[in-house]
């Protein structure tokens, strides 16, 4: 099996999965219990919101680290604690995202977007331009946008949009999800105007297995929101009618926590920094070069959003004549490849690239996406111009 979904989710590394087994043999409960095994699991885990913060550049001072269980979860928890004000709130995302840091704000509070022009890029202007409208002047402003797209794999200049964010008085979140094992990533800007405020990721696309994640926040920042997420953990104490809660990180943590995703996640960073960026990025921009110049000799190929400088190895595109379904399934039965199809939970960008934002009646039929990670080899990218070639008889 040729493995190109490395977008959806990473296969988890051998020592990934090694250190998960080892740890399964002795944990104990996190923060509760007494014993041995309980103060070792507790180590581990309390310990991990520092490699966490160090591996994106987050200052331990400012910024907290609490674990979820994906991208979607942490957007979720974020979105209902920060909305959670008696004052209206702003949030600027933009038409690039992808559905789990769009619906987790569309649902609770009031968002204006940012437009793509037609080569997908984000439209910048328009941060200033939203921003700057008298009616949100007295609002609770946010920002929120994705470090690298998961359908064109754009890198996004996140700090220069932190800059614009905070010079209007609003705090920026970003969606690591796409960048989080293929680019260094740094919280901390060039100037305090550019650090970013809340920056949020999934384990499971960075090599460890699902159910890993954590958001990095401003602390002073979360300890004046609560969640809506309750339970035990997050309390100091509770009477017949009332709670009261603890601060964060424990208060956007209740519940039992996943520690071996916690394990897997910290593996993953260890072995992730044990490689190099340098070296991850090297290898993902060879095989990226390899499929856009096999694929763009395919006629019948479409390729979508060639037009950018910085991009994370991911490859959307088409093949004329052939649903992107009935290809991705040829490509699987007839040459073991894997990728995705269809619109990567991310349907009005998607819409937008495939110009079908006015067929909102239907889920869009939408593209296929080749994504690269580090296990990916030059053979890989061969089998697949292949396999494309092969669906066209060529
Ligand atoms: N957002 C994930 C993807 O792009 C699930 O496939």
């Amino acid at each position: 099996m040729i493995y190109l979904d490395n977008a959806s989710t990473t296969p988890p590394l051998k020592v990934v999965v090694d250190e998960v087994v080892r740890q399964l043999s002795h944990y104990g409960s996190i923060g509760r219990g007494s014993g041995r095994n309980s103060e070792l699991s507790t180590g581990i885990y309390e310990h991990g919101r520092n490699v966490i913060k160090k591996f994106f550049g987050a200052d331990s001072e400012k910024y907290t680290a609490f674990y979820t269980n994906s991208t979607t979860d942490g957007m979720n928890k974020l979105a209902s604690a920060l909305t959670n004000i008696d004052k209206p709130v702003l949030v600027v995302s933009t038409r690039m995202e992808h559905h789990s840091n769009d619906l987790p704000w569309k649902e609770r509070a009031y968002v204006e977007y940012v437009e793509v022009d037609q080569e997908g890029h984000l439209i910048l202007g328009d941060f200033a331009e939203i921003l700057g409208r008298d009616r949100y002047r007295d609002m609770e402003k946010y920002v929120t946008v994705t470090a690298a797209s998961n359908v064109t794999g754009y890198v996004n200049p996140v700090h220069a949009i932190a800059r614009i964010a905070h010079s209007y008085g609003a705090k920026i979140i970003v969606d690591g999800a796409q960048i989080a094992a293929h680019r260094p990533f740094s919280m901390t800007g060039k100037s305090v105007e550019e650090d970013i405020d809340f920056f949020v990721f999934s384990a499971h696309k960075m090599y460890s297995p699902f159910g890993g994640g954590a958001v990095i926040g401003l602390t002073h920042v979360l300890n004046n929101h609560i969640p809506e997420f309750y339970g035990g953990g997050a309390v100091i104490t509770v009477d017949d009618d009332h709670a009261t809660y603890t601060q964060a990180p424990e208060l956007y943590e209740a519940g039992s926590p996943n520690f071996p995703a916690v394990v897997g996640m910290l593996k993953s960073i260890e072995a992730l920094n044990g490689i190099g960026f340098g070296r991850i990025q090297r290898h993902q921009d060879e095989l990226f070069h390899q499929a856009l110049k096999g694929l763009s000799a395919i006629p019948e190929v479409t390729l979508y959003g060639t037009n950018y400088v910085d991009r994370v190895g991911i490859i959307p595109f088409t093949i004329d004549g052939i649903t992107p379904q009935v290809a991705a399934e040829r490509l699987s039965t007839e040459y073991g490849i894997s990728l995705r199809y269809a619109a990567f939970c991310a349907h009005p960008y998607v819409r937008r690239l495939t110009s079908t934002l006015h067929e909102t009646d239907m889920v869009p039929e939408g593209m296929l996406r080749a994504s690269i990670g580090i296990h990916n080899t030059p053979r890989d990218i061969v089998a697949l111009i292949k396999g494309c070639k092969g669906l066209t008889n060529r």
